[in-house]
């Protein structure tokens, strides 16, 4: 049986190692350290019966979201190869936003996943209902591009910033078409009138 518990200084190397095996994007032992000396609630292991640390999530929370919108923010995510398909990153992936909106009162969580990777994909969109952002270009060191995903934790929340966004949007439009060519000249005729 796998055992899910928070990591513990203990387990960065472990983590560490996973990480170097499972994905390109690597990390130096400070930042995991980071992590967990700042946000200890937000990572978790997956550990075989053995003592092995066979996945883990590494969560933080955006640090220039204002106290009363707080945001969370996965930054890596890995299960080893022969422990895949099990339902591991799900069950790492809801502990770690559990606490975020727990603990730290965050409304929402996001990350960065890479187009080709159909099996993170999967997990964020089709398993845990995280919604597409945006596409970041270039956004990884190869040149591949992201996807910006984010997921909120609560419906009411996710409608309030979609009224405020389209608020924003229909203010933009509004502004904007006060400044075509034809409104700048319909302003300078009714100057002149
Ligand atoms: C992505 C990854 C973390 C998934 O881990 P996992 O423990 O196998 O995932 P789970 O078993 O929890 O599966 C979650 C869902 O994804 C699906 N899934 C898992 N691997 C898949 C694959 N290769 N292709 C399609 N779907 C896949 C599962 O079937 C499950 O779907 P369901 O809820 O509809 O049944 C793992 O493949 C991995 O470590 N990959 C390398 C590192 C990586 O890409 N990390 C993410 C970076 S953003």
């Amino acid at each position: 049986m796998i055992t899910i518990r928070q990591a513990t200084a203990h387990d960065l190397v472990a983590m560490q190692n996973c990480n170097l095996m499972n994905l390109p994007e690597n990390y130096q032992m400070k930042y995991y350290y980071y992590h967990a000396m700042t946000w200890p609630q937000l990572t978790y292991v997956a550990v075989a019966p053995s003592g092995e640390v066979v996945g883990y999530v590494l969560g933080k929370l955006d640090e220039e979201a204002p106290a009363d919108d707080m945001n969370g923010h996965i930054t890596s995510l890995a299960v080893l190869r022969t422990w895949r398909r099990l339902g591991i990153a799900a069950r790492l992936m809801r502990q770690s936003m559990l606490a975020m909106a727990e603990v730290f009162n965050a409304k929402r969580c996001s990350l960065h996943v890479r187009q080709s990777n159909a099996a993170a994909l999967h997990l964020y969109r089709d398993t845990l209902q995280f919604n597409v952002e945006k596409i970041e270009e270039n956004y990884y060191a190869d040149g591949e591009n992201a996807y910006s995903m984010r997921k909120y934790f609560n419906p009411e929340d996710e409608a309030k910033a979609k009224a405020k966004a389209a608020a924003e949007e229909a203010a933009k439009e509004g502004a904007d078409s006060q400044n075509t060519p034809a409104a700048t000249a319909n302003a300078v005729v009714e100057a002149k009138a």
